[in-house]
């Protein structure tokens, strides 16, 4: 009974118009819900709004935010809006606890005026800052060590005292490293600027950019090269749905990790984005980025049994796979791999 009233009634999701976002509104609506996408589209595209209406509206204007509930009356939230760029983090601290907390903070409260009493909220790995070399599981230290983390982290924290206080019930999503693209081919990754290792890896194969910047060779990794735990975002948007039912059966608010489980270094997804392309990937070695720790690996045990819900995407070409034929698609280029062009370049091109 209980699934059906949330079914009837719309879905908020803040971001909606972002990557992450995008695509799981598509996935909502494959699984029968309506989203009613909120986004200020300062990051993202109103094109990527397909499948239902989009709010042009800023999750720090709380007369938007209210009017967006009075007249949709949505039975939960997803929260994606943010800013996320690490590195910007550390040099906008403010911008990112303003528009990453204080918005969370206003969301919190238009959702109890409106009695809306469920929320997954895109959290990340970001809140364990470093950890030793095992697979990061929800037990571990939550020490941000850059404003991003630690504003998703002040997140989780509001939601869980949300719910002591007034009954709102959240499932805090940590993601590890997003990837690949809907394979239909209707939405992608555009970011802009574009910080993500897959979509720069493609762009250069592509010939969009010249080279791809490696941000530190020297860390403690077996090619010394940062390594991360790679997701597929239709894995993501799915786990959204399934957090939803979750909280509709009446589960408890908890965090989750959402990865693979298994990590793949910056040398490693070259690689692979060189297999899938057929093309050679110029990079430039540079220093590391401040705030990046070298080993970031989710255990995803407790997601896969809570939620009921696992990756489909476990192999990292056809993760990347799907992000190039996308962009192909976009970009009208051919798919057709140039092993000639592989073979007749040095193997040490890459410096
Ligand atoms: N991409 C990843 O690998 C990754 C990893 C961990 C966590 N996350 C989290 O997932 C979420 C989505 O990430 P993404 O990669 O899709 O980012 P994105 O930038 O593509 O999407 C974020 C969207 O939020 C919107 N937005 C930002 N501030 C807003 C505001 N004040 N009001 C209204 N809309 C606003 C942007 O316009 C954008 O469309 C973010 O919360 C991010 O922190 C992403």
């Amino acid at each position: 009974m209980e699934e059906r009233e949330l079914n009837e009634k719309p879905i908020l999701v803040t971001g909606g118009a972002g990557y992450i976002g995008s695509h799981a509104c598509k996935a909502l609506s494959l699984a029968g819900y309506e989203p009613v996408s909120y986004d200020n589209l300062s990051r993202g595209h109103a094109h990527a709004v397909k499948w239902g209406p989009l709010i042009q509206g800023d999750i720090l204007n709380k007369d938007t935010l209210n009017r967006a509930f009075e007249r949709h009356r949505p039975g939960a939230v997803l929260h994606f809006a943010a800013l996320a760029y690490v590195g910007e983090s550390v040099e906008e601290p403010i911008s990112y606890y303003r528009n990453n907390f204080c918005g969370a903070l206003n969301l919190s409260e238009a959702m109890r005026n409106h009695h809306c009493n469920r929320i997954v909220f895109s959290s990340t790995c970001a809140v364990y800052g470093l950890s030793n070399r095992q697979m990061i599981t929800e037990d571990h230290a939550l020490a941000p060590i850059n404003p991003y983390g630690q504003s998703k982290f002040m997140v989780e924290r509001l939601l869980q005292d949300c719910d002591r206080a007034y009954g709102i019930r959240s499932v805090s999503l940590r993601y590890f490293n997003a990837a690949g693209a809907d394979p239909d081919g209707d939405l992608g990754e555009e970011h802009e600027p574009e910080t993500h290792i897959v979509p720069l890896a493609l762009q250069v194969a592509a010939g969009v950019e010249d080279e791809l910047e490696i941000y530190g060779t020297d860390y403690s990794t077996p090619d010394g090269t940062a390594i991360r735990d790679y997701i597929h975002v239709m894995d993501l948007a799915d786990a959204h749905v399934a957090a939803l039912n979750y909280l509709e059966g009446g589960g408890a608010t908890l965090a989750l990790n959402l990865g693979v489980g298994r990590g793949f270094s910056v040398r490693e997804i070259i690689d692979s984005a060189e297999r899938v392309t057929g093309r050679k990937i110029k990079v430039r070695e540079t220093t590391r980025r401040p705030g990046d720790p070298p080993f970031l690996v989710g255990n995803p045990a407790r997601a896969r049994s809570v939620l009921q819900w696992q990756p489909r995407y476990q192999d990292l070409d056809e993760i990347i796979r799907t992000a190039w034929e996308r962009l192909c698609k976009s970009a009208n280029i051919s798919t057709e791999t140039n092993e000639a062009c592989m073979e007749a370049e040095p193997s040490d091109e890459r410096n």
